[in-house]
C-alpha cells in the first residue's frame, strides 16, 4: 500500500500533448521515486467516446468523458491538465479554477493577452496551483545554460538569439481549421508562430535573461487563402506564417527572434544563442544533449567550442536517469514538468513558468504581432521576468 500523496489527474484533450503529459504522469513514479505526492490517472476527455476510450486503455486512466465540463464538476480530481487547442485555454481553466482545480496548462497560455489577464485572475482569486508547459526549460542541457549564465561565468549579456523552424505549411492545400490544422486557424489558434513557436523561445529567453522590453517585428502570410474545414468554403489565412523580431533585453543586451513554417527542410529545429562579455552558449533541440560553451579565459592554444555532453549525474535532473554518457530525449522533458509540479506542491512554491510568467510571454507575442501590423516600435509592458 503507497503511502504517497495522490494528485488525482483529469486529462482534457488526447492528441501530441495528451500523450506526451500521460507519459510523463506515468513515468514520473519510476524515476523520481523520491517525490511525496504521486499522479493517479482518474480521468481523460475528448468528445469522441471510441477514441477516448481507447486513449484511456493505452495509457491507463480509470475513466472517460466527453464534455470538459462533466471532468471539472467531478469531486474525485484535484488537477485540470489542458491539452487542448488554444482557443478553449481560458474558459477551461476559469472553470476548473472557480471549482478549486490545480491547473497544469498547455502553452501559450491564451490567445491574447486580455484572455490571459483573466485566467491570472481567476487562479489568483481561487488561490488554486496553476504552471503551463513550457517545457523546453526543463531540457537538462537548457537547465545547465540557466546555472551557467546564473553563476556569472558570461559576464555582461550582449546578444541573445533564437529560432524555431519548420516546413510543414508550404503547400497552400494544406487547410486551416478542424483537427491536425487548428494551428492555421486564427480563431483556434490566436496567432501563427506567433504564439505557436516564438512564444517557446520567448519563455526560455526571458527565463535566461530576463525582460524583453521592447520589440520591433515583421510578419508574413505566405499563402493568402487556404480552405476551411469547419466552413467548408476558401477563407482569408489571419495567421502569421512566418515572423522575425528584435527587441531590447531589461539588462541591455539585443535579442533576434525567427520563426517560420516555410523553412524547407527544417521540420522543429530550436536553436539559442546567447553571447556574453567573458562567454557564448549555443544550444540545438535536434541536438539536445548537448550544450556548446565557450570561454574565453581557456588558455589560447586549447580555447574553442567546447561540447558538453550533458549527462553527468551533477548535472540538472541527469541524476534521475542512466548512467554518465548516456542521453535522453524530448519526452524526458515533460517528465521534469511532471516531477517539478510535484515537488512545488511538497514544498508550497510555484512551479514556473505558472500562469503568472506566462502572461509576461504573452505580452511580449501581443508586442510582436501589434508591431508587424503597425510597423512601429512596441514596448511590451514586461517589468521584470525572474521565474
Ligand atoms: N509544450 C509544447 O511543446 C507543445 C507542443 C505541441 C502543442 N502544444 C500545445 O498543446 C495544446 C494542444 O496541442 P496538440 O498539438 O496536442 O493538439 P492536437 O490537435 O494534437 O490535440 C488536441 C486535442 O484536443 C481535443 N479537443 C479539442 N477541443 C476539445 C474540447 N472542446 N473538449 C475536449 N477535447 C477537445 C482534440 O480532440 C484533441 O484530442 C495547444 O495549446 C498547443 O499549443 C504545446
Amino acid at each position: 500500500m503507497s503511502t504517497k500523496k495522490e494528485l488525482r489527474i483529469g486529462l482534457i484533450g488526447t492528441g501530441f500533448m495528451g500523450r506526451t503529459h500521460s507519459n510523463g504522469y506515468n513515468r514520473v513514479p519510476n524515476f523520481f521515486p523520491d517525490l511525496e505526492y504521486t499522479p493517479v490517472l482518474k480521468a481523460v476527455c475528448s468528445r469522441n467516446a471510441t477514441k477516448v476510450q481507447a486513449f484511456a486503455d493505452q495509457w491507463g486512466y480509470e475513466s472517460i468523458e466527453t464534455d470538459w465540463k462533466a471532468v471539472i464538476a467531478r469531486d474525485d480530481i484535484d488537477a485540470i491538465d489542458i491539452c487542448t487547442p488554444n482557443d478553449s485555454h481560458a474558459e477551461i481553466a476559469i472553470a476548473a479554477a472557480k471549482a478549486g482545480k490545480m491547473i497544469l496548462c498547455e502553452k501559450p497560455l491564451a490567445r491574447t493577452v486580455a484572455e490571459a489577464q483573466q485566467m491570472v485572475d481567476a487562479v489568483n482569486e481561487a488561490g488554486v496551483a496553476n504552471t503551463v508547459w513550457y517545457n523546453y526549460r526543463r531540457i537538462p542541457a537548457v537547465s545547465l545554460a540557466k546555472q551557467i549564465i546564473d553563476s556569472g561565468k558570461l559576464g555582461k549579456i550582449f546578444h541573445y538569439r533564437a529560432n524555431f523552424l519548420q516546413d510543414w505549411t508550404i503547400s497552400a492545400d494544406v487547410p486551416q481549421g478542424g483537427a491536425g490544422t487548428w494551428r492555421m486557424d486564427v480563431e483556434a489558434a490566436g496567432s501563427g508562430v506567433t504564439g505557436d513557436l516564438l512564444a517557446h523561445c520567448i519563455d526560455t529567453a526571458m527565463w535566461l535573461n530576463g525582460a524583453i522590453k521592447d520589440v520591433s517585428a515583421v510578419t508574413e502570410t505566405f499563402v493568402k487563402e487556404r480552405f476551411h474545414q469547419g466552413t467548408g468554403k476558401v477563407e482569408p489565412v489571419g495567421i502569421d506564417d512566418a515572423c522575425i523580431f528584435h527587441c531590447h533585453f531589461e539588462n541591455g543586451s539585443l535579442g533576434l527572434f525567427e520563426s517560420t513554417r516555410y523553412a524547407r527542410g527544417h521540420k522543429a529545429l530550436y536553436t539559442l544563442e546567447i553571447n556574453g562579455e567573458h562567454a557564448s552558449i549555443r544550444w540545438d533541440l535536434h541536438d539536445l544533449n548537448r550544450l556548446e560553451y565557450f570561454d574565453h579565459a581557456d588558455e589560447s592554444i586549447v580555447r574553442g567550442w567546447r561540447s558538453i555532453h550533458v549527462t553527468d549525474g551533477d548535472q540538472p535532473y541527469m541524476d534521475k536517469w542512466w548512467v554518465p554518457g548516456l542521453g535522453i530525449g524530448y519526452e524526458h522533458s515533460f517528465i521534469h514538468q511532471v516531477a517539478d509540479f510535484l515537488k512545488s506542491l511538497e514544498t508550497g512554491t510555484p512551479c514556473s513558468p505558472n500562469f503568472q510568467d506566462s502572461l509576461e510571454t504573452q505580452k511580449v507575442c501581443e508586442a510582436v504581432l501589434d508591431s508587424a501590423s503597425s510597423r512601429s516600435w512596441k514596448d511590451t509592458g514586461v517589468e521584470e521576468f525572474t521565474q
